[in-house]
């Protein structure tokens, strides 16, 4: 198999693992991710994985993904590397915000939500809208990215990551119809909590949540990173080819489970 995927936020978490399960699949991995200190040692250990599944077909870049420079610059290496064949997926997976609430000791600044929004949200849409032009997105390809229960739940310092994932499901909806047309899908994987290196950032509860998630979620555990990768490999395919401008839930039921 020739196709490459196109995965920003590669390097941990549900991102580390699509990139894990897709190689085995057989696609050629090209990933973003942006670690330093320990997150970067982590992240070595993922790429040697995924290099070694993917014999070699894989190429990681450490760099901020969401900056407008990164995707003019990456564009034409990513083009180089498929060799202008079209990416069977481009996954958002990436986790990068600020975590605080509006009001209180910290309250939020314009800037902290805009950059969040921007990172977390839209960003998926300025790399769609280049790739599209580029010719790299076409008949068959797939547009990912990842919500959260916090669409629709107000929660302890999830207010700004909150707003960012119901733009990126209006920003996918939006892409899907439009690009529909094309053969290319666009969806909203609503992963349930799962514990990873993002979750221990949003609180310092986050081990509470994690206990109260196991108890509250009806299969009675957390969501793990490869149920997710284990969706996105069905998503891509060909019987996935008309789910299109969807919320697809991957969390045991959790999203239809009140507090206990
Ligand atoms: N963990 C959960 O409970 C949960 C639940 C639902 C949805 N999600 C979503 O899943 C996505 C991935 O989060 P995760 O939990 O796997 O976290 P994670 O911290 O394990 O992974 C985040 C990834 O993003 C990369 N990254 C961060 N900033 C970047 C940037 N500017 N440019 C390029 N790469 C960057 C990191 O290097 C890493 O590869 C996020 O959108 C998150 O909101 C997480």
């Amino acid at each position: 198999m020739s196709e490459w995927v196109l995965l920003l936020g590669g390097s941990t978490g549900h991102g580390g693992a699509t990139a894990k399960r897709l190689a085995k699949d057989g696609y050629g991995i090209i990933a973003f991710h942006f670690d330093r200190g320990d997150a970067k040692k982590i992240a070595e250990e993922t790429i040697s994985e995924v290099n070694e599944l993917s014999n070699g077909r894989c190429h990681y870049f450490n760099t901020n993904a969401a900056a407008e420079e990164t995707i003019n610059e990456f564009l034409p290496k990513i083009k180089e590397i498929t060799n202008g064949a079209k990416l069977k997926l481009l996954l958002h997976s990436i986790a990068f915000g600020t975590t605080t609430n509006f009001f209180g000791n910290k309250p939020v600044t314009q800037r902290q939500m805009d950059m969040t929004v921007h990172v977390m949200g839209n960003s998926i849409l300025y790399w769609t809208q280049k790739l599209f032009s580029e010719k790299l997105l076409g008949k068959g390809s797939r547009v990912i990215g990842l919500t959260s229960e916090g669409n629709y739940l107000a929660m302890e310092g999830y207010g700004p990551v909150s707003v960012a994932k119901v733009a990126m499901e209006a920003v996918l909806r939006q892409i899907g119809w439009e690009l529909g047309e094309h053969g290319i899908t666009a969806n909203a994987i609503q992963a349930g909590v799962t514990p990873t290196r993002a979750l221990t950032k949003i609180t310092d509860r986050w081990e509470d949540w994690v206990e109260s998630t196991k108890s509250r979620n009806p299969m009675r555990r957390t969501t793990t990173p490869e149920d997710i990768a284990g969706t996105i490999s069905m998503l891509l395919r060909p019987e996935a080819d008309f789910i299109n401008c969807s919320i697809i839930y991957c969390d045991g039921g959790e999203h239809r489970s009140g507090a206990i």
